[in-house]
């Protein structure tokens, strides 16, 4: 079935929320649903729609996969809590490890995280819940860079011919997906979602897989995770659409102390855009690069270089991988 885009200035957002609402109270029936919120924008939306929808017939949770930023399953968890939604945190931190275990190729990167999230997390909660759906904040933008090629979402499934019943044994709800992210953060504000969520920059499903170059490791994460920190402190103010640090494959010589320490690379890239379809680089002044290197390459250990992109989207993309 073909999906038609609503664009921002035709969207009628409280008709929206009431067509999702009854839409997905009609698929769940009288049975339970199950959600997958990862904090960003667009699972906070259909969190709320389910929640508006099914009650405590939704059961929402957060997968915490070893890939998230610092803090963020505990500070997600909080923000939900105080709108009276239960989170359930489930650690799945050995399975996404194993699965990306050996893997360097970006795709095969992408399907271990898909067959992992989909197959083995959700397809048990799924199952020991007894509920037959999953809802999830699949988006516009997210089916058209898979079906155009670019790079498979990983929540994308039957655009590329997955039958999600057949695959994992639960039907998948995405009450989202004719939107693009500005529109989504219109209904998430209209939802009463605070601003730090309707305000989010987007962050992506594979979590920092996106921003590992090679084999993704917890050490590897952990210094990826590391750098993001600073780089979200210091461009916080920034203006900009979105903000990241990846972790090279490459080592490269550096002197440390006056003796040779042969570390790790890391590239900060900054977007303006206004929907991540196109992006240019942001203007940062010079003073706040030669912060985030310095800041960089003294708490994040064993870095030697820190690196600004100033490449267009296309022909790069916003993540790494
Ligand atoms: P790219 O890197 O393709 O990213 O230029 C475009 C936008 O999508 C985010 N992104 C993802 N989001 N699942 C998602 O939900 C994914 O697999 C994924 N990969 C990239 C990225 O952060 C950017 O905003």
């Amino acid at each position: 079935m073909e999906i038609v885009e609503i664009p921002e200035d035709r969207l009628d957002v409280a008709a929206f929320i009431e067509e999702k609402t009854g839409q997905v109270a009609r698929r769940a029936g009288d049975g339970l649903a199950v959600n997958a919120l990862s904090g960003g924008v667009d699972s906070a939306v259909v969190t709320m729609l389910g929640h508006k929808a099914l009650g405590r017939r939704l059961k929402t949770y957060f997968i915490e996969n070893g890939l998230m930023r610092e803090g963020e399953p505990q500070g997600v968890g909080r923000i939900f809590a105080d709108l009276g939604v239960p989170v359930e945190i489930v650690d799945a931190k050995r399975q996404f490890f194993a699965a990306l275990k050996g893997l360097t190729d970006p795709e095969q990167k992408r399907q271990a995280i898909t067959q992992t999230f989909y197959k083995d997390v959700f397809g048990k909660l799924v199952k020991d819940s007894g509920a037959t759906c999953l809802l999830q904040g699949t988006n516009y933008t997210d089916v058209e860079e898979t079906v155009a090629g670019v790079k498979r979402q990983h929540n994308i499934l039957a655009q590329l011919g997955i039958d999600t019943q057949k695959a994992f044994g639960y039907e998948v709800i995405e009450p989202i997906i004719q939107l693009r992210k500005p529109a989504v953060r219109v209904v998430a504000k209209a939802l009463g979602l605070p601003k730090e969520i309707y305000a989010r920059p987007p962050f992506p499903g594979p979590a920092l897989c996106a921003r590992v170059i090679g084999e993704v490791t917890p050490p590897r994460v952990g210094l990826v995770r590391a750098a993001t920190k600073i780089v979200e402190e210091e461009l916080a103010n920034s203006g900009a659409f979105q903000y990241l640090a990846i972790l090279h494959e490459d080592k490269v010589t550096g002197v440390r102390d006056g003796k040779r320490d042969y570390g790790y690379q890391i590239e900060v890239r900054c977007w303006d855009s206004t929907d991540a379809v196109t992006g240019s680089p942001t203007e940062l002044p010079f003073e706040v690069l030669q912060k985030l290197a310095a800041r960089i390459t003294t708490e994040v250990p064993g870095v030697v270089s820190v690196t600004y992109s100033v490449t267009r989207k296309p022909p790069s993309t916003i993540e790494a991988v």
